[in-house]
């Protein structure tokens, strides 16, 4: 995919140049297939636990929702050849829906049983993805971790009850983030993170481009940069300054997403 040129001022160039994908509103119902080879002992979550969580599955009710996933699953398939890598997933603007296309990305990757994929919060301010999806963060999350290494990784890996897809949670709020995320330790975790299984794709869910300089000081610790504009809410010059922010090597797409 060609995306040099994705410092064009104006919508249409956006268009023109980015790959995008309409995203949208549907009904969710839900899929239990069995695991290749992660231990998932908890069970899959029911069709009405997945419809709550607002996340994409196998069946023909989605379809729609869960190819436009696929399709950015495919992009960056593409885009990296043969190995794993770490995806940075930002908003233009808060509520735009950089979450919701985080969680069902990671998801997406996950239904394809030869990968795992590991989804991490990374907005310590406004933590949002234990919420979503009804993990209960007892041992703690990212920040924990970062400020005692010796809790260990695996404590905060938490399963959601989609198979192959793990969580990180943010942990305690935190308003100095960007001090964490610039910190050799935060690359250490993720690069050992990517390293440990080669078939484990990572997400980070970061804040969104608008008010904070967290997107952008996360985006040196990500192989790919996904910018998601909430349709008819944020406009064409917010879209491009929001694109503007990351290294064009690195930006894989404007995702528009259309929030019900
Ligand atoms: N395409 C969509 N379909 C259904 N719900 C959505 C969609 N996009 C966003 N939402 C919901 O809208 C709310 C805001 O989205 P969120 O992903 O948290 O935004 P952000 O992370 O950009 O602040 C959440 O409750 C989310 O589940
Ligand atoms: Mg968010």
């Amino acid at each position: 995919m060609s995306i040099h040129e994705n410092n064009a001022s104006s919508s249409a160039r956006i268009s023109d140049v980015l790959e995008s994908a309409a995203v949208r509103a549907g009904e969710r119902t839900s899929t239990g297939h069995s695991i290749a080879r992660m231990s998932e002992t908890g069970g899959a979550l029911a069709p009405f636990q997945l419809e709550q969580r607002r996340m994409i599955h196998r069946e023909e009710s989605v379809r729609q929702q869960s190819d436009a996933f696929r399709g950015i699953r495919t992009r960056l398939l593409g885009l990296a050849g043969q190995h794993n890598f770490v995806t940075l997933v930002v908003s233009v603007s808060p509520r735009s829906g950089g979450s919701f296309v985080a969680r069902n990305l990671a998801a997406a990757f996950a239904f394809d049983e030869a990968k795992t994929s590991l989804l991490i919060d990374c907005n310590l301010r406004y933590p949002d993805q234990h919420k979503s999806l009804g993990v209960e963060p007892d041992n703690g999350g990212l920040i924990d971790f970062l400020e005692h290494p010796s809790i260990g990784i695996e404590p905060i890996l938490y399963r959601t009850g989609i198979p192959r897809l793990r969580l990180i949670p943010a942990g305690k709020s935190r308003e100095n983030s960007g001090e964490y995320f610039s910190s050799f330790r935060m690359r250490t975790v993720v690069d050992s993170l990517r390293c440990r299984y080669a078939d484990r794709y990572l997400f980070l869910d970061g804040p969104s481009v608008k008010g904070s300089p967290d997107a952008r000081i996360l985006s040196d610790l990500a192989d790919y940069v996904i910018v998601v504009a909430g349709y008819g809410r944020d406009t064409p010059a917010a879209i491009s300054q929001a694109v503007a922010n990351f290294e064009p090597d690195k930006l894989a797409g404007v995702v528009f997403n259309q929030t019900p």
